[in-house]
């Protein structure tokens, strides 16, 4: 299963993608987590104390492989560079979790043409092509990672959704954007439902799109961060709103 996550800004993303490879853990799998947002939080929400590094700032690596010069601009760069052993070498890794950091791109972001992009471009398409483990995939509120390539190994694109104006609008922004690129499956995930009636509001705003569930407003994640409480260790049962997310991705 090949997830991408994305969603507003602040919508619940990282909290959906922590949850979800949680959930896969608990059964038994085995889960690549990507934190594919430059303005990244993963590693926080998930607790880990240890320092990852970005795969932007593997610069020798970077160079190495797509035959270029640390530090060198260049538009002459090998475009499919290998990267079958980057995520042994370089992700994080606990028991069946490996978790990946893409970091930063500098300049015109994942668009630019440049060494680092094809790297991290490369990166991706290999775990979403190659790997069989679960991959999730924590991205901001587009889909440019999903390069020409990519999107027909993605499984499902999860789009989170708040019961706000401004969170349809970029839910919607976000459907047409995966239409174009083909993305097979696209649901919808409202979170932090506080009443009946924002689940209406969103079923109806959304008419016409796949409602994979809801999951409520938990007042603990206020707190839960301070903490250092994962969203599970702060609110066990989300994972059964998770889990329900889950069963109805695999129904297809
Ligand atoms: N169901 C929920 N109930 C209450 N708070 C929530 C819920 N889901 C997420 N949050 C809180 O909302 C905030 C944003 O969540 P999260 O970081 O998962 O969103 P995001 O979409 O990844 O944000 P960003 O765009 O900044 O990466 C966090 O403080 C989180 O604890
Ligand atoms: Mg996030």
């Amino acid at each position: 299963m090949k997830i991408a996550v994305s969603g507003k800004g602040g919508t619940g993303k990282t909290t959906v993608s922590a949850c979800l490879s949680q959930v896969y853990l608990k059964k038994g799998k085995r889960v690549i987590l990507i934190d594919a947002d430059p303005d990244s939080n993963l590693k926080t929400t998930l607790n880990i104390k240890e320092e990852i590094t970005p795969l932007i700032e593997l610069k020798e690596v970077i160079a190495e492989r797509t035959q270029t010069i640390p530090g060198e601009r260049t538009i002459f760069f090998k475009m499919n560079p290998e990267v079958d052993d980057i995520p042994e070498k370089f992700f994080y890794k606990n028991r069946n979790l490996l978790l990946g950091i893409m970091g930063t791109v500098r300049g015109g972001g994942l668009g630019c043409m440049c060494p680092e992009n094809a790297f991290l471009k490369a990166v991706l398409r290999n775990l979403i092509l190659k790997r069989d483990e679960v991959v999730i995939l924590d991205m901001e509120a587009g889909i440019e990672h999903l390069g020409r390539g990519t999107t027909e190994g993605i499984d499902w694109l999860l789009i989170i959704s708040e019961p706000t104006e401004k969170s349809i609008e970029t839910t919607k922004r976000i459907e047409k954007l995966a239409k174009d690129i083909k993305i097979k499956n696209i649901g919808v995930i409202g979170n932090k439902i506080e009443t009946e009636d924002e689940k209406i509001f969103l079923i109806e705003k959304l008419k016409g799109m796949k409602i994979l569930g809801f999951i409520p407003y938990f007042e603990e994640f206020k707190k839960s961060e301070l903490k250092g409480q994962t969203p599970w260790e702060a609110v066990p049962e989300i994972l059964n709103y998770v889990e329900d997310i889950i069963k109805k991705m695999e129904e297809k």
